[in-house]
């Protein structure tokens, strides 16, 4: 049997893993043979392959983002060919499945290829921790403590000077981050997509904290939006490389906090030092275990379907049930961490 691994999407600290797992359950109990493909999707059009044997995952689990490139690329747009290409690709190559590992947009490509009879088997990959169908997906723990490491020295400079931190977090559409990370170094607020605020709610925790002889921290992810301003927020245009321009709410909160409040106050962007890097031990260990699994379920024919942590098993299921929904932060999580805003 000879099976192409692919990375898709943004980076994360922890398909290096993924990769290991699956190359050495594969390779030794299976006799599976593995080749490397390229930059996601765009790899497997243009047929853009490398052996992967046990040699080179070597020490892999602790290496962070991914040996094999990635790309934001859908092999059904432009003139790639879709499905019929990578079939006469993967014929070619003599190739009988794909692992893809990616987020929401790469499972949805890989969806549409099993439909159109392309062997594809998912593994869930996203530092935000979107995805319904997984309790948790691995470099979303990495994300969160560096995060917090990052406010536990904000903290430290705010004292000094008296001043209002404002952390801004990744978290285009979910604010599991800003809420982990968030309790963890005791943000006296934290603003996630889910929950809309006015900056006058927000301003109440950060004067609240301040009264208490405090420097404030607020905590924000990138998708939040304040209540009743939500358009002048959600539509900030496209960047000059034409993708929807994200961030950049820390540097809209930081002024209106410190007209209202009279506190002197600074915002700091996290970026991409929350993807970059090694992998915390937690995410090395659960990416591995969906590594050992995906091999598992392709010898299985688990076709169309994506490993996935339900409590703390690794199962398996449909493309469909991971495409549902996002997985947001419940009301219920929100309101939890509130008693300790302020
Ligand atoms: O989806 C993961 C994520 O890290 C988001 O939190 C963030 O908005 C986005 O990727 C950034 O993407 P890029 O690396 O393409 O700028």
């Amino acid at each position: 049997m000879k099976i192409g691994i692919l990375t898709s999407g943004g980076d994360c600290p922890g398909l290096n893993a993924v990769i290991r797992g699956a190359v050495l359950k594969g390779s030794r109990k299976y006799g599976i043979e593995f080749v490397g493909i390229r930059d996601g999707w765009r790899g497997l059009v243009d047929a853009d392959f490398f052996p992967l044997q046990r040699a080179d995952v070597k020490g892999l689990s602790k290496v962070g983002g991914t040996i094999l490139g990635t790309s934001r690329t859908n092999p059904y747009e432009g003139d790639r060919g879709g499905a019929e290409n990578i079939k006469k690709t993967m014929y070619g190559h003599k190739l009988d499945g794909i692992i893809a590992i990616g987020g929401e947009g790469t499972l949805a490509a890989a969806n549409r290829l099993w439909n159109d009879g392309v062997p594809v088997l998912g593994v869930p990959k996203t530092i935000d921790n979107d995805l319904q169908a997984t309790d948790y997906s691995f470099g979303f723990d990495t994300a969160v403590n560096i995060a917090t490491e990052a406010m536990d020295r904000l903290r430290t400079t705010g004292d000094s000077h008296q001043r209002c931190m404002v952390a801004e977090v990744m978290g285009r559409h979910v604010g599991w981050i800003a809420l982990h990370s968030g309790m963890a170094a005791g943000a006296h607020i934290i603003c996630i997509p889910e929950v809309p605020l006015s900056i006058e709610e927000i301003c109440e925790q950060v004067e609240s904290a301040s009264e208490r002889g405090r420097a404030p921290l607020v905590v924000v992810a990138e998708g939040f939006k304040l209540k009743g301003q939500e358009e002048a927020y959600s539509d900030k245009g496209l960047d000059a490389f034409n993708r929807p321009r994200l961030g950049g709410i820390g540097e809209v909160l930081a002024p209106l906090i410190e007209e209202r409040t009279g506190i002197e106050t600074r915002s700091t962007v996290l970026g991409h030092i929350q993807r970059g890097g090694s992998p915390s031990a937690f995410d090395r260990v659960l990416a591995t275990r969906l590594g050992l699994h995906a091999a598992d379920a392709i010898v299985d024919g688990a076709w169309g379907q994506m490993v996935a942590m339900k409590g703390t098993e690794i199962e398996r299921v449909t493309f469909e049930e991971a495409l549902g929904e996002l997985h947001e932060v419940p009301l219920s999580r929100y309101e939890e961490a509130s008693a300790l805003f302020g």
